[in-house]
């Protein structure tokens, strides 16, 4: 559910119309919806809470959707934050997201990096690899400090929309085997700077299927067992991210409860504290791309090419997945739906041939001007976008009820241009 939805015969973001935004802020732009945002959070915490699971941290996955207004509202309902570089941790912190509900995940920790997570007191790190296990220990030794780990495991299970974002098979470069997880654990229980705390998987994005969760889940729970078995304490297990959103006419993901039985059943009589990263399945549906007509390019032989002002840069998923997103005019005309659609092939104004965002997609009649919602943009949207071909990075903004606004401004060229510097020998 999402609260983006025709009002007076415009696309509104609760109470607030898109085409105002757009108008006020140009396009492309970013739209999300404070009321979204807050449900799918609250719907999972509550679902976890009524199959009786004991989840005293979802930590959400900063990563999908980094703006500080919108971890903001999430911290503010009790979100943790899934951080994976020391920019997302100052970001949580930033919005006011305490170090005690902060994991530091990711393969490739700099020390620096794993320095300041230390500094921070984050909740715990999830080690990836053997020799960050040793490098963790060494930095939060020097410092006088014991830091919170958790061991990835990689539970050796395909899942996720697409090979790009699938993370648990071995031949991926997350996370170690079981048997290395044991061994780790039990080392990391002799090491002066680390103190165990918990296991740690993420198996891939975008599941719309419960069964490799609840396969990988099983083999976590068998890991809790034989690492206690051997007298280690072990307190939290770290499910991850990963359920799906409901992209429109794509495969539907379970429900959060669903997911939230599978895992009762899935933990039924082990007494541990559960965390889990959720990133998608909260920011996905509260965030549109709203992006405006610039041609329609009928071309004689065939092919209708509907020319926007947003590109594979401001919106990256088509390219780099070749992921759906519904497209839905912002003011659709009286005659839409009634048979009157036409295929396009909706493209960006990029120079190469993968700034594509659909081909042959039926949309109702469109022309210069007009305006388009990318839906179900909230996550990996905004967050993944550049400034390929020197367009100023895409603004955001943020609605709340009949209240709206900018939480990232789109930068000036001057700003643009001033970030870079001459070398001296051209000044
Ligand atoms: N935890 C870890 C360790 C992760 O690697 C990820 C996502 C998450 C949590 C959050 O997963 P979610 O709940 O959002 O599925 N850019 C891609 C998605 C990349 C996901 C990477 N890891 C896309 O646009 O589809």
């Amino acid at each position: 559910m999402n609260h983006f939805e025709l009002r007076g015969g415009e696309l509104h973001c609760e109470g607030v119309s898109l085409r105002a935004i757009a108008e006020a802020v140009g396009t492309p732009v970013y739209v999300y919806s404070t009321a979204t945002l807050e449900r799918h959070y609250t719907v999972l915490r509550d679902a976890l809470a009524a199959a009786g699971l004991k989840a005293p941290l979802i930590a959400y996955a900063v990563k999908a959707n980094s703006n500080v207004a919108v971890l903001r509202t999430l911290g503010d309902l009790g979100a943790g934050a899934d951080t994976v570089s020391e920019g997302e941790i100052r970001r949580a912190l930033a919005a006011g997201i305490p170090p005690q509900r902060i994991v530091f995940s990711g393969v490739g920790k700099t020390e620096a990096e794993i320095a300041f997570a230390v500094d921070t007191g984050v909740a715990e790190i999830n080690v990836e690899s053997e020799p960050e296990l040793h490098v963790v220990s060494r930095i939060a030794h020097a410092r006088g400090k014991r830091a919170d780990i958790a061991i990835r495991v990689n539970p050796d299970i395909a899942a996720g929309g697409h090979a790009k974002i699938s993370t648990g098979k071995s031949d991926n470069k997350f996370g170690v085997s079981f048997s290395e997880a044991e061994r780790l654990y039990a080392n990391a229980a002799n090491m002066a700077g680390v103190r165990p705390v918990g296991v740690a998987c993420h198996i891939g994005s975008q599941i719309v299927d419960l069964a490799p969760m609840e396969a990988a889940f099983a083999k976590m729970r068998g890991l809790v067992e034989r690492i206690r078995a051997e007298g280690l304490p072990l307190q939290r297990l770290d499910l991850g991210g990963g359920l799906g959103a409901p992209y429109f006419d794509q495969p539907e993901p379970p429900s959060p409860a669903d997911y939230a039985a599978m895992i009762a059943r899935a933990m039924a009589g082990l007494d541990i504290e559960l965390a889990f990263e959720p990133g998608r399945m909260i920011a996905a549906n509260a965030g549109v791309l709203l992006a405006r007509v610039i041609h329609v390019h009928q071309r004689p032989e065939g092919r209708r090419f509907l020319v926007l002002d947003a590109a594979m840069n401001d919106l990256m998923r088509p390219a780099m997945y070749d992921a759906f997103h519904d497209i839905r005019p912002v003011v659709p005309r009286p005659a839409d739906g009634a048979g009157s659609d036409k295929p396009y092939d909706v493209v960006g104004p990029i120079c190469e041939t993968g700034d594509t965002f659909t081909r042959d997609r039926a949309l109702p009649p469109l022309g210069p001007g007009d305006l388009v919602a990318f839906m179900t943009a909230g996550a990996y949207g905004a967050a993944m976008a550049s400034e390929y071909n020197s367009r100023p990075l895409v603004p955001e903004v943020l609605v709340k009820g009949d209240r709206w606004a900018v939480v990232r401004p789109r930068p000036t060229y001057e700003e643009m241009l001033a970030r870079e510097a001459a070398p001296p020998w051209q000044q």
